[in-house]
């Protein structure tokens, strides 16, 4: 017997097939298509993320997945209709580049769309499906799917933000890549990695406010035993972006060369910004020590003492005792 969420895995498949097919044999595709283009996007990636388009009329999906038999209860609740009070119904998705979302095993569990205006303050960049049953924003990484045998092959995961940053890095021949989708990371993403590789590198966009407030998930990743590089781009850049602009070769060498493990990039970041200031100095050491605690592992723990005792310029032991003063305050 089907059940409820198998009926939502079909209604969702349906719907990314419907949008595929818009964007490739509808004639208001053919904006959808020249804006890939114009973003970089070659038709094998397209086809190979199954990227769509929703074209730009309240009921096109709605109407035709009725007219194909689908049920209007899994149509709402996937999100992919949406009721109006007066229960007049129209399509979540319109006017939209979209976006499949696939699970671990390949099926689709909901969408990303981006509007393909490119400075529109009234309408959201981007649209992306609500929870429902087989869609769990916090157990979801865009592309791994896609990635999980490269992923294992390199023992290494790439951690982006966005879709298209995805999409370039795997265009560009670098395909164990998956994007937590401008959300902070989960335990449950980080989880799903973990059974691929204990190595992840974060990629993530060039903005300060960005990356601090990226500390905390990444905190998480050391938490449950993983390593953590992280490499940064200029301001302005995102991995997208930067990837574009210098292309594949150069790309792969500037994470080469500014792949840094996330204890030291920490240390740096906060000792840059404590330099002269004692008081700062000794709540950035504070906070840097607070994250090497997380690590599990007893020698990697001492391995980032040593380091951090260098780039602070401090004794080694006021690090160890400041992490046995925190080990007995959490108890
Ligand atoms: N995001 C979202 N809703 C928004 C903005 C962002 O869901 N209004 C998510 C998307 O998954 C997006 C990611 O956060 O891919 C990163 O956001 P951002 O860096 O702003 O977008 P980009 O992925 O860089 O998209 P683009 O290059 O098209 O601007
Ligand atoms: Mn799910
Ligand atoms: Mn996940
Ligand atoms: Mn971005
Ligand atoms: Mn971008």
């Amino acid at each position: 017997e089907q059940s409820e969420r198998d009926s939502l895995f079909i209604v969702s498949d349906f719907a990314a097939k419907h949008y595929q097919q818009r964007l490739t044999h509808h004639e208001q595709g053919s904006i959808g298509q020249s804006y890939l283009k114009q973003r970089g996007l070659s038709s094998n990636t397209i086809r190979k993320f199954e990227l769509g388009f929703s074209l730009d009329e309240w009921t096109d999906l709605t109407d035709s997945a009725q007219k194909a038999g689908y049920q209007q209860k899994y149509l709402e609740a996937t999100g992919l209709t949406i009721v109006k009070e007066d229960g007049k119904k129209y399509d979540r998705f319109r006017g939209r580049v979209m976006f499949p979302i696939h699970n671990g095993s390949g099926r689709v569990v909901g969408f990303g769309a981006r509007t393909l205006k490119s400075n529109d303050k009234k309408s959201p960049k981007y649209l992306n499906s609500p929870e429902s049953d087989i869609y769990h924003k916090s157990n979801v990484l865009y592309g791994l799917f896609q990635a999980k045998q490269a992923i294992r092959m390199q023992d290494m995961c790439f951690m982006v933000e966005g879709y298209l940053d995805v999409l370039s890095l795997h265009q560009g021949g670098i395909e164990n890549v998956v994007a937590s989708s401008g959300t902070s990371l989960t335990e449950g993403q980080i989880k799903l990695i973990a059974r691929y590789t204990d190595n992840i590198t974060v990629l993530y966009d060039g903005d300060a406010a960005g990356i601090k407030a990226s500390l905390r998930g990444i905190d998480l990743i050391l938490e449950l035993g993983l390593n953590v590089n992280v490499v940064t781009f200029p301001e302005g850049e995102d991995p997208d972006s930067y990837i574009q602009k210098v292309g594949d070769t150069a790309f792969k060498t500037y994470i080469k060369e500014q792949s840094l493990d996330f204890i030291s990039f920490k240390t740096s970041l906060f000792a840059e910004e404590a330099a002269g200031n004692p008081v700062k100095k000794a709540e950035a050491i504070k906070e840097v020590v607070a994250s090497i605690g997380k690590i599990p592992d007893a020698i990697k723990r001492s391995v980032f003492f040593r380091s951090c005792s260098i780039i602070f310029d401090i004794d080694e032991q006021v690090l160890i005792s400041e992490y046995n003063k925190m080990q007995l305050q959490d108890r």
